[in-house]
């Protein structure tokens, strides 16, 4: 079997809270026993409402937050084992586009100063070289034509320009991998899906892999191969984006779901399609199925008390619930 580009196994982040800086009050368990694989080339979404724990997941893949528990395999190589200049390397292999694209640009740099610096930092000695790789850059990401653009500061760019800055950046080192982190929640509603089908085209014409987080289940039929429904610091489901749209085997799922369908129901708060009740405390998650407080199906003496595995009532469909048992 061909080696996967990224196998995440049983992967923990918890943060410590404490009070005083010394009292401690528990851990937030921010990511809870999270396993999935991700395909050279794949493009997978991790849906998941607020405080879920996305972003957690995220910064740790990126190694900016150390796991608690579980492993991480990129290119077969065990993240936590990289230092110096592998783990440089894994940096410029693993591009980040975060949600908000000021805040990810350096204020002070102009357009120029901030893709070369990635460059310089790589090795990339020859200045007539990394000029090239710039304007490539931006081409591809749509901002070739505009020559002032180089010499512009982030706060004269539109916020959709400013995204397409922080994609020219994470292209410039030839990534196989790139995280996007809610990439267009910031942006207005006009220019979301030019940025969405702009890192679709991107991943697809270079064969990036792409790990798409989003709180919208709407977005993802376009841009995901495969979906991973993240619940209170854990995968709910995970499937191919028809299999999970069109039979979803998670009572959380089909929530979603259900709550997108009729965006005017009471249950699709705000905009963000989110299912009756509250999210669960990540400090003190519930026992059993995390899930079993809000879940309209539940099974008397099962979900309040056993954790359910993963079930794969499909193939290559996998869901947590005691229903698929
Ligand atoms: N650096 C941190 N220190 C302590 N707690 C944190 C830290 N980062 C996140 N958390 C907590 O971990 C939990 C998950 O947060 P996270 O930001 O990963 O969720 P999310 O799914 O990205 O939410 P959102 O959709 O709002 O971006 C939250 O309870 C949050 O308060
Ligand atoms: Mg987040």
């Amino acid at each position: 079997m061909r080696q996967p580009l990224l196998a995440v196994k049983d992967l923990q982040t918890h943060f410590e809270l404490r009070q005083w800086g010394f009292l401690r009050l528990g851990s937030v368990r921010a990511v809870d026993g999270v396993s999935f694989t991700l395909d050279v080339g794949e493009s997978a979404a991790v849906v998941g409402e607020s405080g879920c724990g996305k972003s957690s997941l995220a910064r740790t893949l990126l190694g900016l937050y150390r796991p608690t528990g579980g492993e991480v395999l990129f290119e077969g190589r065990s993240l936590a084992l990289l230092k110096g200049a592998a783990m440089k390397d894994y940096r410029a292999r693993v591009g980040y586009v975060q949600q908000d694209p000021y805040g990810a640009l350096p204020p002070f740099m102009n357009v120029r100063r901030i893709l070369e610096e990635p460059l310089i930092i790589h090795g990339v000695r020859s200045r007539v070289d990394r000029h090239r790789r710039i304007d490539e850059a931006l081409e591809e990401v749509g901002l070739g034509s505009a020559a002032e653009i180089r010499d512009t500061f982030p706060h004269q760019l539109s916020g959709g320009q400013q995204q397409r800055v922080v994609i020219a950046r994470a292209l410039l080192l030839r990534p196989h991998l790139i995280i996007a982190d809610e990439p267009v929640s910031m942006l207005d509603a006009s220019v979301r899906v030019e940025i969405l089908d702009l890192l679709h085209s991107v991943q697809t014409v270079h064969g990036i892999a792409l790990l798409y987080i989003t709180h919208d289940l709407s977005t993802v039929r376009h841009y995901a191969h495969r979906v991973m429904v993240m619940y209170a610091g854990r995968m709910v489901e995970q499937a191919s984006v028809e299999s999970l749209l069109d039979r979803p085997q998670h009572p959380y799922t089909e929530a979603l779901l259900a709550a997108l369908a009729d965006p005017d129901a009471e249950n699709a708060r705000h905009e963000r399609h989110v299912p009756v009740g509250e999210a669960p405390s990540l400090l003190n998650p519930p026992p059993g199925c995390r899930f079993h407080p809000r879940c309209p199906q539940v099974i008397a003496g099962t979900c309040e008390t056993r954790d359910p595995p993963d079930f794969e009532p499909f193939p290559d469909h996998r869901a947590a619930c005691w229903l698929r048992e």
